[in-house]
C-alpha cells in the first residue's frame, strides 16, 4: 500500500512516498530558507506563493524517484494544521485535487501528532509513551496512548523553543534559522557562564515559556555587549537554560505518569546538546529516551505519510471538505 504524504505547514515544501507504513520510496524536502533569510524569518505570504510554485514539480519528482506513477498511490495524507494557514491551504488543496482525480482517499493530518510518531519511520516503539515535540512553531508534551490517541499534557504559553533560537539569532544578526547556528557557537562556549533563568521549571504543570528567557538574553547583550569571545558563552548559557527546562519537565511528566519512555521530535530535537542532556538525565532516572535521526526531526513528508498509514489501517479517512487550521486542535 503506497501513501503519498504532503507537508506545507511552514517554509518547507515536503513530499514523500511510503510503502506499507515502513519503506520510504522517496522523501523530498525543498527548503525556502534562502528566500526567507533576507527577512530574518518566515514571511507567510512569500511562503505560500513559493509552495504554489513548487508543489507540482516536487510531487512529480517524488513520484519519479520512487519509480512509480500517480496511479500506484493508494492514499493521500496531508497536513491540515497547525501552521501558517496560507501555506497549509496550498498542500491541502493540492491533496484534495489529487484525491478527486485519482479517486483515492484523503487523510488530513495534525502536524504535531506527526512529529510525535515520526520515530516509526525508523523503529518500533511500545505505547504508551511521553512525546516532546519541540520545533519552531510548537513546544508540546503529549501522552501518546496510540498513534491516533493522545492527551496534551503541556504546551508553551508564548514563544516556542525554536522560535526563541530564531529570534535571538536574528537579534545578533548571525543568520536564519537560528537553531543550528546557535548550536555551533554554543559548542565553543562555557556552559552556564551566565546563569540565565529557567522559566516555569518548578511550576506544578507541564507548560513552558521561552519569551522571558529570550528577553533575558537580549537584555544581557544590551548591558554587557557582545564580543567574539563572549558570544559563545552567552549562547551556550542560553542553551543550558532552555534545555534544562525542556528536559526536566518532560522527565517529570514521564515520572508522574509512570511511563518510562520518552520520544523527542521536532527541529530542535536535532540539537546535540539537547540530546546529550536528555540521554544523561534519562539514564539516571531509568527512563528510555528515544530520538529520531536529525533529518526526521525537522519537517518532512514521510512523517505525514506514516501517520496517514496509521489512520488508514484503522479505517479512518477525511471528508473531501476537511478544513485547514492554523492552531493546534486538541483531541
Ligand atoms: O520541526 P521544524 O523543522 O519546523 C517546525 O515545525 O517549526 O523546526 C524548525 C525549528 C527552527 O526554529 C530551528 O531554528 C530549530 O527548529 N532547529 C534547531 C536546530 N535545528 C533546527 N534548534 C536548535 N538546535 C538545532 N540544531
Ligand atoms: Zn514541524
Amino acid at each position: 500500500m503506497i501513501i503519498f504524504g504532503i507537508d506545507t505547514s511552514c517554509d518547507d515544501t515536503s513530499v514523500a512516498l511510503l510503502e506499507d507504513g515502513k519503506r520510504i520510496l522517496s522523501n523530498i524536502v525543498s527548503s525556502q530558507v534562502d528566500l526567507h533569510r533576507l527577512f530574518g524569518g518566515v514571511v507567510p505570504e512569500i511562503a505560500s506563493r513559493k509552495h504554489i510554485e513548487l508543489i507540482e514539480n516536487i510531487s512529480r519528482g517524488a513520484i519519479e524517484e520512487a519509480g512509480i506513477t500517480y496511479q500506484n498511490i493508494d492514499v493521500i495524507s496531508v497536513t491540515a494544521g497547525p501552521g501558517l494557514i496560507g501555506s497549509i491551504l496550498v498542500g491541502l488543496c493540492f491533496a484534495k485535487g489529487l484525491s478527486l482525480a485519482l479517486n483515492k482517499p484523503l487523510i488530513g493530518i495534525n502536524h504535531i501528532q506527526a512529529h510525535a510518531v515520526s520515530i516509526f519511520l525508523e523503529r518500533e516503539v511500545d505505547f504508551p509513551f511521553i512525546a516532546l515535540v519541540v520545533s519552531g512553531g510548537h513546544t508540546v508534551i503529549l501522552l501518546m496512548e496510540s498513534p491516533l490517541r493522545f492527551k496534551v499534557l503541556g504546551t508553551t504559553r508564548d514563544d516556542a523553543a525554536g522560535e526563541a533560537f530564531d529570534k535571538i539569532a536574528k537579534y545578533l544578526g548571525i543568520g536564519y534559522p537560528g537553531g543550528k547556528i546557535i548550536e555551533e557557537y554554543a559548542e565553543k562556549g562555557q556552559k552556564d557562564y551566565v546563569r540565565f533563568p529557567r522559566p516555569m521549571i518548578n511550576d506544578n504543570n507541564y507548560d513552558f515559556s521561552f519569551s522571558g528567557l529570550k528577553t533575558a538574553i537580549i537584555n544581557y547583550i544590551k548591558k554587557y555587549g557582545v564580543t567574539t569571545q563572549n558570544i559563545n558563552d552567552i549562547l551556550s548559557s542560553f542553551q543550558e537554560a532552555a534545555f534544562d527546562v525542556l528536559t526536566l519537565k518532560t522527565i517529570r511528566a514521564s515520572r508522574e505518569h509512570d511511563i518510562k519512555r520518552i520520544v523527542v521530535g521536532g527541529g530542535v530535537a536535532s540539537n546535540s546538546r539537547l540530546r546529550e542532556k536528555f540521554l544523561e538525565t534519562g539514564q539516571k532516572e531509568n527512563i528510555e529516551v528515544i530520538f529520531s535521526s536529525p533529518h526526521f526531526c525537522t519537517d518532512n513528508g514521510a512523517m505525514i505519510a506514516v501517520l496517514g498509514y496509521f489512520y488508514f489501517k484503522e479505517g479512518i479517512v477525511s471528508p473531501l471538505d476537511v478544513k485547514g487550521y492554523s492552531r493546534m486542535m486538541l483531541h
